[in-house]
């Protein structure tokens, strides 16, 4: 059953894409979060000249999101350019983890409009988290 994307979520992800500061890919990315409170965090994708110091979109909302107070993810839209689209890296995906549950809904858009909805679950399956580390024996 898919769920329906919160109001202002796509837009949110689409303002925070025009400010990425991509110039080693030009690959801009935004991404927006909607947390238990109502509110909605963006990020976008801050490259570096030293590459693998560069961020991700998601893992820049996500950090907005906690810094606010927010400890849930209840759906995350992530925006890339028209004619592509990006589903989340890995280490996004373990990051998304952390926050949400099996079923929150991750909107995968381009400025096209072009829509493609996944279950966290789905993207990472038989995943480890945090009540992997509370003790069972
Ligand atoms: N990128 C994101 O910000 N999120 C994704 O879901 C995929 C990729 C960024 C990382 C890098 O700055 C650029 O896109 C190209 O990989």
């Amino acid at each position: 059953m898919n769920a329906v994307i919160h109001t202002g979520l796509f837009e949110a992800a689409c303002a925070a894409q025009e400010n990425a500061y991509a110039p080693y890919s030009k690959f801009p990315v935004g991404a927006a979060v909607l947390g238990e409170s109502g509110n909605i965090y963006v990020g976008c994708n801050v490259e570096n000249a030293s590459y693998s110091a560069g961020t991700c979109a998601e893992t820049s909302a996500i950090a907005a999101m906690v810094a606010a107070g927010d400890r849930k993810i209840v759906q995350i839209c992530v925006v890339c350019k028209t004619g592509s689209w990006a589903p989340p890296c890995g280490g996004c995906r373990q990051k998304i983890r952390e926050l949400g549950q099996v079923d929150t809904p991750v909107f995968v858009c381009n400025t096209d409009g072009r829509q493609e909805q996944f279950l966290l679950g789905d993207l990472l399956p038989s995943s480890f988290g945090p009540e992997n580390l509370e003790t069972t024996t």
